[in-house]
């Protein structure tokens, strides 16, 4: 007899089971079948599955993630929907190039919590058991007390296996941040999350090729396990660390790159700031980028921070010739946007 709380998600290649209220994604990456995904919010669209056969319960999502003509097809975000039957998707190639690891649970212990500057915490974690990650992926942090969940990139490089570091930035009124990080949350508190999610990988198949990491704010997190998975394969690997803030108050981790850039001859470190005049550079990461190279078509690019600060850099590699191919980039959307009409 079939079991009325479980349902099947055949892909053509392969099948799973989703619990009643399980999310398609969600149960595909626990049961080893990575497809690509991002955000984990309903705000990028990468996710996207086509309902060959069977019905899902998929909430509204907005024409800017999913148009009409590819609802009128019959895709759906499989990180907000859920099967009502057995199902058949077929789903996006996952042409990451990278060797993903399954989603699990995980649970760890807070070690540390120091103020790294203006508003931002650098917060460690010791894990109950090792934990597999490509560096640049993120963990969703449960918040207690509620049903909700936030997205956090580690900044460690997955060699420490036991441990996770968190750049994280107060939102004012945030539900995590405000409400939980950065006013209850202690040394010693249990942590649940789930992970590793997105396709924001470290690429280790293109070896010899020099990187152009865009940083803005706390989108440093991944860029750091990058550079130092990067320089732990090829000590001298050229890694150019553009990272961008507003005010001297809100840059954090200078020494951590001037002694990185100090122990690896081809390290270049260039903090930014776009409302303050300094003795450094004043002016936005892809600026400074583009007053540095006059081509960047034998480099590849990993970019995360603001949306717009993210598509301004992209635009900036663009203009400096660097293939689109290697140019990767996580958005740091906010959850709220993707309440649907
Ligand atoms: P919420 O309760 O979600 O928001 C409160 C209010 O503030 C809402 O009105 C909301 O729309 C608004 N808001 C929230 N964020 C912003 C914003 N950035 N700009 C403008 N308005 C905003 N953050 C980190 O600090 N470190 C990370 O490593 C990190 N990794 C992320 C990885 C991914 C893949 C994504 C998608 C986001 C990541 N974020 C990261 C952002 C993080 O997940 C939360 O969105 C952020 O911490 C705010 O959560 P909150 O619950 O405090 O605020
Ligand atoms: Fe589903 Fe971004 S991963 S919309």
């Amino acid at each position: 007899m079939t079991d009325p709380t479980t349902f099947r998600i055949d892909t053509g290649a392969d099948s799973a089971t989703c619990g009643a209220g399980q999310r398609i994604l969600d149960a595909l990456l626990r049961q080893g079948m990575w497809i690509p995904n991002s955000c984990n919010q309903g705000t990028c669209g990468t996710c996207k599955v086509r309902v060959i056969d069977g019905m899902v319960d998929a909430p509204p999502a907005p024409d800017t993630v999913l148009s009409e003509a590819e609802r009128q097809q019959g895709y759906v975000l499989s990180c907000q929907s859920t099967p009502l039957t057995d199902v058949a998707v077929e789903t996006q190639a996952d042409e990451s190039g990278a060797h993903h690891h399954v989603l699990r649970d995980v649970a760890g212990t807070v070690s540390s919590i120091t103020t790294v500057a203006d508003d931002t915490v650098s917060v460690t974690v010791s894990l109950d058991e090792p934990f597999e990650f490509i560096a640049g992926q993120y963990v969703e942090l449960s918040i207690p007390g509620t049903d909700q969940t936030r997205p956090y990139s580690m900044a460690n490089p997955p060699s420490e296996a036991d441990t996770l570091e968190f750049h994280i930035r107060r939102q004012p009124d945030g539900l995590a941040t405000d409400r939980w990080i950065f006013d209850t949350l202690a040394v010693g508190a249990s942590l649940s999350m789930t992970g590793p999610w997105g396709d924001f990988c470290h690429r280790q198949d293109e070896p010899g090729v020099g990187l152009i990491l865009l940083a803005g704010g706390t989108g440093l997190a991944p860029l750091k396990a990058i550079a130092r998975a990067a320089l732990e394969i090829d000590p001298d690997r050229e890694v150019h660390l553009y990272h961008g803030v507003r005010t001297e108050a809100e840059l954090y981790d200078v020494d951590f790159w001037r002694s990185l850039s100090a122990e690896h001859p081809n390290v270049r470190y260039t903090p930014c700031l776009s409302r303050q005049e300094w003795c450094g550079r004043t002016c936005y990461v892809g600026d400074a980028m583009m007053d540095d190279f006059d081509s960047c078509r034998d480099h590849a690019a990993y970019l995360c921070g603001p949306p717009a600060m993210v598509e301004a850099g992209v635009r900036a590699l663009k203009r400096r010739r660097m293939a689109p191919r290697r140019i990767k980039r996580e958005k740091y959307t906010p959850a709220a946007t993707l309440v649907a009409p």
